[in-house]
Parts: structure tokens; sequence; C-alpha cells
């Protein structure tokens, strides 16, 4: 299958003159795959978020590599034209360069052309051992899910001076390591905005603002597949598909009870023999 962009194209890929955002989405099965295949977006991201949307954890901490590799291979075998990244779950690049490359590379095996890792220059010599071996890296700033006990919850991060300098510190060192792509979530669109205009590969904000290079959405929440409550302020909800779902097996159940269901034409029948024959 012939991919709408590829790394190369991704990473030297900065919106303005007639180019518009970069548009990435997260999907966890080939239903997901498909889905963002026929919308035509430019990255999917099979994320550790499939431990909130899918698994129904409360963080992305429970997820590990084996819950990472059954749901990039699911997403590749729908064979999608965009470019699938997966992100390497907490812990599986934190130990060991050894581990983290082998990690790595079994997602790749799995499908995916790319590894999405959280952090910033903590984590170069795990990104240069990654890149070494010939696999693509992107990063993320800003909010990382799998540093929530250390933040302290969800939170907006670099609103104070003294963390917006790290973060660009951050985004530059991951730039200059050779990340195609940097992730920057939750973070003031006008310091979203410097980090973008700081580095030569793109951005791609969540929570962030429309400074990014490109965005990107979970698409639980943008289909309104997510348990009721409150939503961060950027989610944009497109559909209420939980509910159409919910209504759809409730009339089923209706017509189960009501013996509307299966009619005739939903049945099948025996074959009568004609006499003589
Ligand atoms: O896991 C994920 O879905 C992500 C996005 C929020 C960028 O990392």
């Amino acid at each position: 299958m012939d991919k709408s962009l590829n790394i190369a194209d991704v990473k030297a890929y900065k919106k303005g003159e007639g180019k518009p955002p970069l548009v990435m989405v997260t999907a966890y099965d080939a239903p997901t795959s498909r889905i963002a295949d026929a919308a035509g977006v430019d990255i999917i991201l099979v994320g550790d978020s499939v431990g909130m949307t899918v698994l129904g954890y409360d963080s992305t901490l429970s997820v590990g590599m084996d819950d990472m590799l059954h749901h990039v291979a699911a997403v590749t075998r729908a064979n999608p034209r965009p470019l699938v990244i997966a992100d390497l779950p907490w812990l599986s690049y934190h130990l060991d360069k050894v581990d983290t490359v082998l990690n790595a590379s079994a997602l790749i095996k799995a499908g995916a052309e790319g590894v999405k890792l959280e952090g910033g220059s903590r984590r170069l010599e795990m990104i240069d051992a990654i890149l070494n071996a010939e696999i693509p890296v992107m990063g993320h700033l800003g909010l990382t899910p799998q540093s929530v006990n250390m933040i302290g919850g969800f939170k907006v991060q670099a609103r104070y001076q003294s963390e917006i300098e790290k973060l660009i510190q951050d985004a530059t060192v991951l730039a200059d390591a050779g990340c195609f792509a940097i992730v920057l979530e939750c973070i003031p669109d006008t310091v979203a905005g410097e980090v973008t205009k700081s580095v030569k590969i793109p951005t791609i904000g969540i929570g962030s603002g429309p400074g990014c290079d490109g965005q990107v959405l979970v698409i639980h929440d943008l289909l309104g597949m997510r348990p009721k409550g409150p939503m961060p302020r950027f989610v944009r909800k497109y559909a209420e598909l939980e509910v159409l779902a919910s209504e759809a097996v409730a009339m089923f159940a209706s017509d189960v009870r009501h013996g509307d269901y299966p009619n005739a034409q939903e049945s099948y029948h025996k074959i009568i023999e004609e006499k003589g024959k």
C-alpha cells in the first residue's frame, strides 16, 4: 500500500505557504484504522491512550508492550494509507538501551513505521539508540501522561518562564537528535507557537492552540465514545457515536423482546422437495 506521506515528508513539513496543518488521529484496531484512512488523515497514532479509551484503565501506566503489539498489528492489518506511528509504553524505554531498541523494533515488526516516546533531554540516550537502529522517533513534550504521578495530574504545562525555557530547550534537543516530529500536549498557545518557530521539524499539537504544524485528537474523543463527564476544553466532539450505538442496541433488545426479531426474511427455511423427484 502506498503511503500518503513518508517519514522524510513529515520531517520536512512545516505548515504555511499553502501547506495546511498535518492531521493525526489515534486508532487502535482495524475499524478505527479504516475510519482514519477513509477520512484521509496524514498520520495514525496507535497511542498508549488505548489503555483509557479501549481497555478501561484510568491512566496509560497499565499499558504494556503486549497490549501495544496487539493493537498495532490490528491497525496495520487494515492496510491504512496514513503513516502508522506507535507509542512506546511506560517503562519500555526507561531502563536499558538494548531492551529499548528491541521494544521499538517489535513495534516496527508489528507494522508501525515509527515510534513515539515521551520526554526531553533525559531520553536522549534512548532516542539515539533507537535512531541508530534506523527506527524513526517522534517526541512528545508538555503534558506527558506517563509522568502523571510526577506532574500531579493531567494539567496544563509550561505556564511559567522557567518551564517555557526548559520546554524550548528540550524541543531543540529532540530536533537536533534527529526526531522527525514532536507532539506538544497541553501547553499555552503562544508557547506552542514559539516552540514551533524554534525547531525545523513539525510540531503536532493537542490542547496547544492553532500555532503548531499539525493537530492530533484521540479518535474516541472526537467520535463521542468516552464515559460521561467533563472533557478537556480542546476536545471538539464531531459525533455522539456512543449514544447512537446504545440506541441501536436498545432497538435490537426491544425487537427481540417483542418477538419482532428475527422475521421470515432474516431466517433460513428448509427446502421442500417436490413429489416424484
Ligand atoms: O496516546 C495518545 O493518544 C497520545 C496522544 C494524546 C498524542 O499520545
